[in-house]
């Protein structure tokens, strides 16, 4: 399992001087200063206690820990009992906590991150970056920085910087490090400074940043959290490696969702090169939109930016399907003009099924069962999306808005997606609800809404038992017996 590191790099609200003087412990100037201030402030207080109330002092209830380096000037308060203090201690939310830093192309890079809210919306904090090649040649850009939330973001938001240099900072391959200036704001006095990537000498590698590409299909998942029951994940896998084929890779995010029974159930897919799980189990320490998924998406299109024709940003309650007829291949072949294209869901009830003395739903799959959909027209409905990794410069959960090319809507009867809304944390079985037989025709109603007998997806149960069977070596029983 790869862990990823959040490594903060900067506090916003560091001591800063305003208009509050700070002085150093060290400086015996300020040092002596300050003692003639406490003893005139002594005499004051003992001679004339009326004053107290215009003294801005502390009081004893609210006295600092002793590490804070922070006090006033003299002229402050012996000149001016007007003139408040702003006593600061501690910092909030640091100026960018990076998570990750891609070279996107020949002479392009993004670092995706976290960053103050609060300070990227009504300040303005900006990166400058800064290739230093092994032989000692420093080139500057200005970036641009998104923020790929929607205004979603919490304490923390998402940023991602854009470094683009107008040719190939490391064309020699002589290896370097990419520096980001962090500004706090317009005023270049106050930055931060760190090493975003490195590359070794010899080590870039130009056909790796174009066609043809390692794979097809690509999955980035969003932040896996709570707990997940671990029969949905591996039927969700098997489904999807079954669906995307042979040349698909599949990234997960574990927010604290990848317990035991669903890491082994990951683990055959895991071992055989088909699957990533990243441990962001970290991002707990950073407020930003539910479980940080915004940041993981977006982490994810980077670092999988030349990875696949197309990248597919879905969750594992939802299983992407063809209508009749239709091929992947095709289908995408179809919409190659297009960056992205998003994805109409079909609704599917969590917990409705048939009211069948012939079936054994013990040993079905959840999709095999769930066979209600439901059909409200005209509402609106999230869908989900695909997109060329290599045209977006930032990403969304349900499509991306800073891409470069089309995006393409009108897709529903090309694909689709099956959703299962809140099955994925049931524990023991799914069918909780049951519709009489008679069901099958016509509409139902359950909880007020109308459903209606959907089993396209049951009818791929068997064929992607048995893909997982071969590709697993795991046993499924109702499959072993047909197959015997
Ligand atoms: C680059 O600069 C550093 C520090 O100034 C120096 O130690 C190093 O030898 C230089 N390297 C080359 C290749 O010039
Ligand atoms: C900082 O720069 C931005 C963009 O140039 C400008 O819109 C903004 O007003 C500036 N803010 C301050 C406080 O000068
Ligand atoms: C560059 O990457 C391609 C594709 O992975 C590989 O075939 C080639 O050997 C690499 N070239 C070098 C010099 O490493
Ligand atoms: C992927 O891209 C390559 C190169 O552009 C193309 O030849 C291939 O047909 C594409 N495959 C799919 C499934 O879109
Ligand atoms: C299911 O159908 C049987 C008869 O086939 C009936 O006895 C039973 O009450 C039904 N259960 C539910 C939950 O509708
Ligand atoms: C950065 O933005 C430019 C367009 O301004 C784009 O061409 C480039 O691909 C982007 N780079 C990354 C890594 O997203």
């Amino acid at each position: 399992m790869r862990k990823d590191s959040f490594a903060a790099t900067a506090l916003p609200y560091n001591h800063t001087p305003g208009t509050i003087k700070f002085f150093s412990c060290f400086d015996p100037k300020s040092l002596i200063t300050t003692l003639l201030a406490l003893i005139l402030l002594m005499i004051i207080l003992n001679l004339q206690p009326y004053l107290l109330s215009f003294t801005p002092h502390r009081s004893s209830l609210s006295t600092p820990p002793s590490t804070s380096t922070s006090t006033s000037s003299s002229k402050h308060t012996s000149d001016d009992p007007l003139k408040r203090r702003f006593e600061s201690y501690g910092n909030a939310a640091s100026l960018f906590v990076k998570i990750g830093a891609y070279r996107g192309g020949p002479s392009t890079f993004a670092i995706i991150g976290l960053a103050s809210k609060p300070l990227h919306i009504y300040g303005h904090p900006w990166f400058k970056c800064q290739w230093l090649s092994n032989s000692n040649r420093s080139t500057s850009v200005e970036s641009y920085k998104m923020l790929p939330d929607w205004g979603y973001g919490r304490i923390y938001t998402v940023v991602v910087v854009n470094c683009s240099f107008p040719t190939n900072p490391n064309h020699d391959n002589t290896g370097g490090k990419l520096f980001v200036h962090a500004y706090y704001s317009n005023s270049t006095q106050h930055y931060e400074k760190f090493v975003a990537l490195e590359e070794k000498p010899n080590t870039y590698n130009e056909s790796l940043y174009g066609p043809p590409y390692k794979y097809e299909y690509l999955y980035c998942g969003s932040s896996l959290y709570g707990t997940l029951s671990a029969a949905r994940v591996r039927e969700w896998m098997a489904y999807h490696a079954w669906f995307f084929g042979p040349n698909s890779h599949f990234v997960f995010h574990d927010a604290g969702g990848v317990g035991p029974e669903v890491r082994e159930v990951l683990e055959p897919w895991v071992q055989s090169g088909r699957a990533t799980v990243q441990d962001i189990r970290d991002q707990d320490r950073f407020d930003g939109y539910y479980y940080n998924q915004f940041l993981v998406v977006n982490d994810c299109l980077h670092r999988y930016r030349h990875a696949a024709n197309w990248t597919f940003f879905f969750d594992v309650d939802e299983y992407i399907y063809l209508p009749d007829g239709n091929t992947l291949e095709g289908v995408l072949g179809e919409f190659s003009e297009y960056t992205q294209f998003t994805i109409e869901q079909n609704p599917m009830s969590a917990k409705l099924c048939l009211n069948d003395s012939s079936q054994d739903y013990k040993t079905q799959w959840g999709f095999e069962k769930l066979l209600f959909r439901e059909t409200r027209y005209g509402i609106w409905r999230d869908r989900k999306y695909a997109i060329q990794a290599k045209n977006a410069y930032a990403t969304g959960v349900h499509m991306s808005e800073n891409v470069i090319g089309k995006t393409l809507h009108q897709t529903e009867t090309r694909i689709r997606y099956y959703h299962y809304h809140d099955s994925i944390s049931v524990e023991g079985e799914v069918c909780r609800a049951f519709v009489p037989v008679s069901g099958m025709e016509g509409v139902t109603f359950h909880d007020k809404l109308p459903f209606v007998y959907d089993d396209k997806m049951k009818k791929l149960g068997e064929t992607v038992k048995r893909f997982e069977e071969e590709a697993t070596g795991k046993v499924t029983p109702g499959v072993t017996q047909k197959l015997n």
